[in-house]
């Protein structure tokens, strides 16, 4: 990584500028460019960010842009695409946002763009795997949000019901960013314990974990019910996975990853643990998931494999 770290983010909705913002009040990127088909929004939340820069702790280059500015940065980010209505799933929005991922993935490669792309835009799993295919960059290289957030809704849930830090549980959440994700509860752990020893030392009915992963594969819609759309959750999302890239962390995050057989399955990008640096995408994590895990892994691929062949391809 160069020493001149630039992000060019396109899309500068709530989701774009909560991530945006976040940068500034981080303060480890050099240089962020805003692209919006609407140019005067890009310039106006430039301008207002460059001022809320005036108060963090390192001065951020900061401008709205066009593609030509994807050119040398570090890390491009897509966040452009509609928002889902309450009375829709985020798969609803496939042929929509298709067309407006392929877009602006074209425009973003036609600067000569050769960095790490991230995307965020929903459904994210078929969204990612667009942005790959029109990007054909290697696939190490494009990265969906994929079940992040879902992963720290979770933990934050787990971290209330059990009265522990949020830091001390390892869960993750596999499969679509929606409603055919899953916990692999066998290798959900508080400490170094398995979290079904916990619960028996406890004396807590396991059903509490499905209860609790129920409310957390909802949580998106409970949100979007109440204020329209979700922001800060995904804006800090995009942050971490930004940051593991940027530090070359080699963090181990749930990612949307093109999968390449770990799981039994090869085809459509989903969600897993994966090692997250610099190269983007270093490694699948391959967990040995209990069979009926590995099917409910299967029927998620499969579900995102039939949308993408009726609608996508
Ligand atoms: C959510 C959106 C990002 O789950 O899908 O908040």
């Amino acid at each position: 990584m160069k020493n001149n770290k630039k992000i060019v983010l396109v899309g500068t909705g709530l989701v774009g500028m909560s991530f945006a913002y976040s940068l500034v009040v981080q303060g480890n990127v050099d240089e962020l460019v805003l692209i919006d088909l609407n140019k005067e929004k890009a310039i106006g939340e430039a301008m207002d960010l460059q001022h809320a820069g005036c108060f963090a702790k390192k001065q951020i280059r900061m401008k709205a842009g066009d593609y030509a500015d994807c050119k040398g940065a570090d890390i491009v980010v897509i966040t452009a695409g509609i928002i889902q209505r309450s009375d829709q799933t985020r798969l609803d929005l496939t042929v929509d946002n298709t067309k407006i991922v392929q877009s602006v993935t074209e425009q973003i490669m036609a600067s000569g763009f050769d960095g790490i792309l991230i995307v965020a835009t929903n459904p994210v799993d078929l969204m990612t795997a667009v942005a790959q295919k029109v990007s054909n960059l290697p696939t190490n290289r494009v990265i969906g949000t994929g079940t992040l957030l879902d992963t720290a809704r979770l933990r934050f849930r787990l971290s209330e019901c059990l009265q522990v830090s949020p830091y001390n549980i390892h869960a993750y959440v596999f499969g679509e960013h929606g409603d055919s994700s899953f916990v692999p509860w066998s290798h959900a752990c508080i400490g170094s314990k398995t979290i079904r020893n916990v619960l028996k030392s406890r004396k807590i009915d396991e059903d509490m974990l499905e209860e609790v992963f129920d409310e957390v594969r909802n949580a998106g819609y409970e949100i979007v019910n109440r204020k329209k759309s979700t922001y800060y959750g995904i804006g800090m999302t995009l942050n971490r996975l930004v940051q593991a890239v940027l530090n070359d962390e080699n963090s181990i995050l749930t990612v949307s990853a093109k999968q390449n057989g770990e799981y039994g399955y090869t085809g459509i990008y989903n969600g897993v643990p994966a090692i997250i640096g610099a190269k983007g995408v270093i490694e699948k994590l391959e967990l040995e998931l209990e069979p009926a895990e590995q099917q409910r892994f299967l029927d998620s691929c499969r579900l995102l494999e039939k949308i993408w062949t009726e609608t996508v391809n």
